[in-house]
C-alpha cells in the first residue's frame, strides 16, 4: 500500500537533485575543509559557496550564517551563547515554543539562574504584543526574546518586524526559531530587526541533521563546543560537508520555485479546509488556519468531535489507512500527556476532541485530500 504522507511539518522527503549532488561529494570531494592541500580545498570551497548563496538570499553577510547539525543545535547555540557569552539575565520566550527552546530555556533557569518570562498568547496562538512590551520594560535586566516565526503546530505566524522593533526599542536582544519558515517564505535579516534565527534544511527537502544559525555580527556570540577552529570559532568538528552541501541545494531549490510551489501548497491547504468543512459539520480549527496572512500555507490543525473511544483510536486507524499525519506534533506521538501547545491555547472542553496536524508539500495533491476526509468520514460515520 502507497502511504499518503501529509506529515510535511515533521519531515520533508528529500529532492532527488540533493540526495544526487550529496552523494557526489561523499564520492569525490571527501576531503577535510580544514586541510590545505587540494582535496581539502575542494571540501572548503564547497562549504564556502553554500554559505555564500544561503547569506545572499537572506540579506546578511556570508559570516552571519554558521552551518550546525539542524534546529535543536541552532536554538541551543543562541540561547546558552546569550547567557553565558552575552550577559542576557532574563528570557521572554512563550509557552508554545517548540521543545528546543523551552526546555532550553528551563534549563538555564535552573542552572544559571536567569529570570524567564512567559508572554501570553490568543486562542489562535500570536504573541501577545502589549504584554511583551510590558515584559521588556520590567526592570533593568538584560534581556532576550524568543519567539517562533512560525509555530510547527498550528502554523500561526508571529509579526517578526514588530517583535523585532520592540526589542530594539527596549535594547533586548531578539531570537527566533525560523524553522518552519526559512525555505518557506523570503525573509530579508538586513531589514527584518532581529539578531539570531534557526534553520533545519530537512523541513525544505533537504537532509536531516544539518541547518544553519544567523547570527547577527554586531552581537558577538561566544561557542557552545570548544575544539577546532571551524566555522569561524563558533562551531568547532570537522564541517559535515555532504549535509552542507545538501542543504544549498534544497535551500536554492526552495527558493528559485518559491512562488509557484506556494501557490500550489496555498490553493491545497484552502481546499482541504474547505472539503473537511463541508464534510464535518462540527469540524473546528486550531490556530487561524484559514486567515493566510496569520497562519502559514502548509499547515491546518483540525478539531473533530468524536466519541472517547474513536478518539483514542484515530492515529492508529489513519496509520493503518497508510496516511501520515500528527495527532498535535511528531514529537507527541505516544504521549500520554499531548501537545504542550494544544494544551496552552485550548479549554478543556475542546481538549476533548482528537486534533490532527496535516502538512503539505509540493508532492501533495488534491486526491490525496480526498482519500484522508474519505477515510476520516468513514472512521467517524462507521
Ligand atoms: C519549530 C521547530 N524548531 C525546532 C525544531 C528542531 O529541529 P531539528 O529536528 O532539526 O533539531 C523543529 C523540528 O521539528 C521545529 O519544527
Amino acid at each position: 500500500m502507497d502511504s499518503i504522507y501529509l506529515d510535511n511539518a515533521a519531515t520533508t522527503p528529500v529532492l532527488p537533485e540533493v540526495v544526487d549532488k550529496m552523494k557526489e561529494v561523499l564520492s569525490a570531494s571527501f576531503g577535510n575543509p580544514s586541510s590545505i592541500h587540494s582535496q581539502g580545498r575542494t571540501a572548503k570551497s564547497l562549504i564556502e559557496n553554500t554559505r555564500k548563496s544561503i547569506a545572499k538570499e537572506l540579506g546578511a553577510l556570508p559570516s552571519e550564517i554558521i552551518f550546525t547539525s539542524g534546529g535543536t543545535e541552532g536554538d541551543n547555540m543562541v540561547l546558552q551563547g546569550a547567557v553565558r557569552g552575552l550577559g542576557v539575565e532574563t528570557i521572554i520566550t512563550s509557552k508554545i515554543e517548540h521543545h528546543a527552546v523551552i526546555h532550553a530555556v528551563e534549563n538555564l533557569e535552573q542552572s544559571d539562574d536567569i529570570n524567564v518570562h512567559y508572554v501570553q498568547v490568543s486562542s489562535d496562538g500570536s504573541p501577545d504584543l502589549a504584554d511583551l512590551e510590558r515584559l521588556l520594560q520590567y526592570d533593568d535586566s538584560k534581556k532576550l526574546v524568543s519567539l517562533m516565526h512560525v509555530n510547527n503546530e498550528l502554523g500561526t505566524i508571529c509579526d517578526l518586524e514588530a517583535i523585532g522593533n520592540l526589542c530594539r526599542q527596549n535594547d533586548a536582544l531578539f531570537h527566533s526559531d525560523t524553522v518552519q519558515s526559512i525555505g518557506h517564505y523570503r525573509l530579508n535579516l538586513q531589514e527584518i530587526p532581529i539578531d539570531f534565527a534557526v534553520a533545519a534544511a530537512h523541513k525544505f527537502h533537504g537532509p536531516k541533521g544539518t541547518g544553519f544559525v544567523f547570527i547577527r555580527k554586531a552581537t558577538g556570540l561566544h561557542s557552545l563546543f570548544f575544539g577546532g577552529g571551524q566555522e569561524r570559532g563558533l562551531r568547532a568538528g570537522t564541517e559535515s560537508v555532504h549535509n552542507i552541501v545538501g542543504l544549498g541545494e534544497a535551500f536554492s531549490h526552495a527558493y528559485s520555485n518559491l512562488d509557484a510551489d506556494k501557490s500550489q501548497i496555498t490553493d491545497l491547504k484552502m481546499y482541504c479546509i474547505h472539503q473537511l468543512k463541508s464534510t464535518f459539520s462540527d469540524i473546528s480549527f486550531n490556530g487561524c488556519c484559514d486567515d493566510l496572512t496569520k497562519s502559514t500555507y502548509t499547515i491546518v490543525n483540525a478539531r473533530i468531535p468524536m466519541s472517547p473511544e474513536k478518539a483514542n483510536l484515530l492515529g492508529f486507524t489513519l496509520d493503518l489507512k497508510g496516511i501520515c499525519c500528527s495527532k498535535g506534533s511528531a514529537c507527541q506521538a505516544g504521549s500520554e500527556t499531548g501537545s504542550h501547545v494544544l494544551n496552552h491555547i485550548l479549554s478543556k472542553k475542546q481538549l476533548q476532541s482528537p486534533s490532527v496536524r496535516i502538512s503539505f508539500s509540493k508532492y501533495n495533491t488534491k486526491e490525496e485530500v480526498d482519500q484522508l476526509v474519505d477515510v476520516l468520514n468513514n472512521y467517524i460515520s462507521a
